[in-house]
């Protein structure tokens, strides 16, 4: 499972970079704006900055929302640094841009992806990423879990080889239930990903077996 970080905020990128377990990262324009990074060229600076730290995958999205603009903008991305995947969102010209990049050889992320359909559609366009938003169906009391389990059916039945990145993850738990489901790729705040580390059996096993060392040796 690839382990991707939601944010684009520099110091926390290189944190969960100095753990050695990030595979990518994921931005959107309402994670840039939270950094205050604004203008065109502001942004790719900033996914430039974004690229140097991590090794893998840096999604960066589109604002346009028709297929001549979208294309222009991807295109202007992918050209920024070959880790950029460009970020598209679920809509009508949104497929076709998936199929005009995936035609191209140029990665992608669908995004904003709440249903099994959408998800069908992704992967036939030629989608290398699909985002369903697990944490903003939970939200609406949806189960957006099921929905992972859902498209992994689908993907499986046909071996579409894109990849299902669930998205929108807001703790720990929904980590391991991602893990647990088959999800390729999970996107998610640090905290989601330093989570996993902790036990409190963990830290009372070490306080203990230090205590007894530092007694031992008196
Ligand atoms: C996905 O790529 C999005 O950036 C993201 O996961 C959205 O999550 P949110 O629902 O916490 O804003």
């Amino acid at each position: 499972m690839k382990f991707f970080i939601d944010t684009a905020n520099l110091a926390q990128i290189k944190e969960a970079q100095d753990l050695g377990v990030l595979d990518g990262v994921t931005t959107n324009p309402s994670l840039m704006a939270k950094e205050g990074i604004t203008g065109a060229e502001n942004v790719k600076n900033h996914y430039l900055k974004i690229c140097e730290i991590v090794d893998g995958d840096v999604s960066a999205e589109v604002i346009a929302t028709d297929l001549e603009g979208m294309k222009k903008e991807g295109d202007a991305l992918a050209a920024l640094h070959p880790q950029i995947v460009v970020k598209i969102p679920m809509i009508k010209d949104g497929v076709k841009a998936l199929k005009y990049f995936s035609d191209k050889g140029i990665k992608t992320n669908c995004t904003l992806v709440f249903s099994a359909g959408q998800a069908l559609l992704a992967a036939k366009a030629g989608a290398s990423y699909v985002s369903p938003f697990i944490g903003r169906l939970d939200d609406i009391s949806t189960d957006g879990l099921a929905l992972i389990e859902q498209i992994r059916i689908i993907y499986d039945n046909y071996g579409f080889a894109t990849e299902i990145l669930a998205a929108s993850v807001r703790h720990t738990m929904h980590v391991i239930e991602c893990a647990e489901i088959g999800a390729d790729v999970m996107t998610g705040p640090l905290s989601s990903i330093e989570g996993l580390l902790k036990h409190p059996l963990t830290d009372s096993g070490l306080a203990t077996f230090l205590a007894d060392h530092a007694k031992a040796a008196q």
